[in-house]
């Protein structure tokens, strides 16, 4: 069975897994634009030590070519875990990240985010160049 019948996908506002991708809808060629990907934006995911989003991937498919880009990583390493000294955690990272990109081509940004129990989930958003 292929990897891709294991990610899992759905509408973000009913779906708490769901990554989001935030951006411009239109961008200019060959100009930064910022990019948010997040996991929880209309329900919030735990992200606790026994269950929370370990990463973001961002990849991006100009129309038109063979292979598609890895953009971006964004690992979230710490959800309250205790350190040596400590009864209990005091540091948590949300699910969210911001980064730029620039592009010269229209195409489609892909979000895919991994839950410690719940898998993998992806979305998309397709962004037109001006
Ligand atoms: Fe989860």
């Amino acid at each position: 069975m292929p990897l891709s019948n294991h990610i899992q996908s759905a509408d973000w506002k009913a779906e708490k897994h769901v990554p989001v991708i935030e951006c411009a809808d239109v961008v200019k060629a060959n100009e930064w634009f910022e990019v948010k990907v997040s996991v929880g934006k209309e329900i919030p995911h735990p992200n606790t030590t026994e269950h929370h989003i370990k990463w973001i991937k961002l990849f991006f498919m100009p129309e038109g070519e063979k292979f598609i880009y890895d953009v971006a990583t964004f690992e979230f390493n710490v959800h309250g875990e205790s350190v040596a000294g400590a009864n209990q955690g005091s540091v948590w990272t949300h699910s969210a990240a911001v980064t730029w990109m620039k592009v010269t081509k229209p195409g489609t940004l892909y979000a895919l985010a991994y839950c410690n129990i719940h898998g993998l989930w992806e979305s998309s958003k397709q962004i037109k160049v001006e």
